[in-house]
């Protein structure tokens, strides 16, 4: 596992948005899961600085993102589909037909899920996974307790993971679909971004305490290809930092 510690959370979104743009420079059909959340939204806005300074084309770059609430219309404003588009898909050239998010409005949860599992399997797999982590040490929406082998399925949200969001919802979801440890575990190279000093304690056990489903961020401690990218405060419990 590389760990890069960055001054702040400007160099962390650049250094995060480089490493990615180089594998699109190298793989321009990159196959490339996202996240959301308020970490990579520094990121999000290198990639698309990058694109407007003509230094990258998405033209064949194909995106899977993690999750999303449910249920939810696209169009709600707090929608990890409304999100993506307003902070990158509307400025980039990523086509239509590529984009992957999970769908918050449909009815055969179980049969949509199975889906979500066979597009990121006939697309070639993943190749590189962009995550963040939550205070929990959830990846996706995969909280405390999942299980290892999980996929793409509906999720109950941790109560703590929904926690001073209830003014951005007349009724707060309690639910998400997302992909499983499994599915991101699958990926070929995994990318871990954490800021701010109320992610230190977290990355710490994660990075450094022993691998349990109590903290589902500590199975990367397995993957053998992880970079983790984090800020000096979110850096701020590991030795040496
Ligand atoms: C969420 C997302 C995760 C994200 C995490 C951390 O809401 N489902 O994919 O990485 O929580 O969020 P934040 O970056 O806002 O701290």
């Amino acid at each position: 596992m590389d760990i890069l510690v960055e001054q702040n959370y400007e160099s962390m979104s650049q250094t995060a948005a480089r490493l990615v743009a180089r594998e699109i420079l190298l793989v321009p059909d990159l196959v490339l899961g996202l996240a959301t959340g308020n970490t990579p939204v520094g990121f999000y806005s290198e990639l698309v600085k990058l694109h407007e300074e003509n230094l990258l084309d998405y033209s064949s770059l194909k995106t899977f993102n993690l999750d999303e609430y449910y249920p939810i219309p696209p169009s709600h404003p707090e929608s990890f589909t409304n999100y993506m588009y307003e902070r990158f898909f509307n400025h980039v050239n990523v086509p239509e037909q590529n984009i992957y998010i999970p769908d918050g409005t449909v009815e055969s949860v179980e049969e949509y899920c199975r889906r979500y599992e066979e597009w990121i399997e006939e697309s070639g797999g993943l190749d590189l996974q962009l995550l963040g982590i939550g205070k929990n040490g959830h990846i996706g929406y995969n909280e405390p307790g999942c299980s290892w082998d999980s996929v793409t399925r509906l999720v109950e949200l941790d109560p703590r993971t929904m926690e001073g969001q209830s003014d951005k919802f007349d009724n707060p979801p309690t639910q998400a679909l997302t992909m499983g440890v499994k599915t991101i575990m699958g990926a070929d190279q995994i990318l871990l971004l954490a800021s701010g000093a109320k992610k230190a304690e977290v990355v710490e056990v994660a990075l450094n305490g022993p691998v349990t489903t109590d903290v589902p961020a500590s199975i990367l401690q397995l993957h053998p290809n992880v970079t983790v990218i984090l800020d000096r405060e979110a850096a701020a419990e590991l030795d040496g930092c």
